[in-house]
């Protein structure tokens, strides 16, 4: 892998967050990007694609490393951009220790629960290959995005 602080690669991490922008992402990996390298980045705030969703800064992560810090997983409906206007029921784990470099090379050392956990795994799983519908185990709740959000969305709506 390149230098962190490259122009190529702060470029490349550049273009990324631009791309997850516009595409409304919680997250998108390298090789999202065609681009065969442990990069991911996160950032949530007022999503449209997740409305209910708690907000994450932007999240730099180079060559991260996931380990589960309990067995207890949890259900959430996931999407993703690499399949595209679905929706499905992804079982995580709702704790995690994340190792990584930063964008400016800074080491990373820090415990993920909850959602920011959901988004660090499914991020990382790109960068291995994996897609959220290789983690379902239900493959029922597979959901076209307008149905989803006729019967999802909308019922979450009124609990607000
Ligand atoms: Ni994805």
């Amino acid at each position: 892998m390149k230098q962190i602080t490259s122009p190529d690669t702060q470029r490349l991490i550049d273009d990324m967050v631009e791309t997850m922008r516009e595409y409304n992402g919680a997250g998108l990996a390298a090789p999202q990007v065609h681009t065969l390298q442990q990069i991911c980045v996160i950032e949530v705030n007022g999503n449209p694609r997740y409305p209910d969703a708690p907000s994450i800064p932007l999240t730099v992560l180079i060559n991260p490393v996931v380990t589960p810090l309990t067995s207890e997983m949890d259900d959430g409906w996931e999407g993703c951009l690499s399949v595209p206007d679905m929706r499905g029921v992804v079982p995580r784990y709702t704790a995690v220790r994340l190792e990584a470099y930063g964008r400016d090379g800074e080491r990373i050392d820090t415990v993920a629960k909850e959602f920011f956990a959901r988004v660090i795994q499914h991020e990382t799983d790109h960068l291995h290959g994996i897609v959220y519908v290789d983690r379902m185990r239900d493959l029922s709740t597979l959901t076209h995005l307008a149905e989803w959000n006729k019967h999802w969305l909308g019922n979450e709506e009124q609990d607000d």
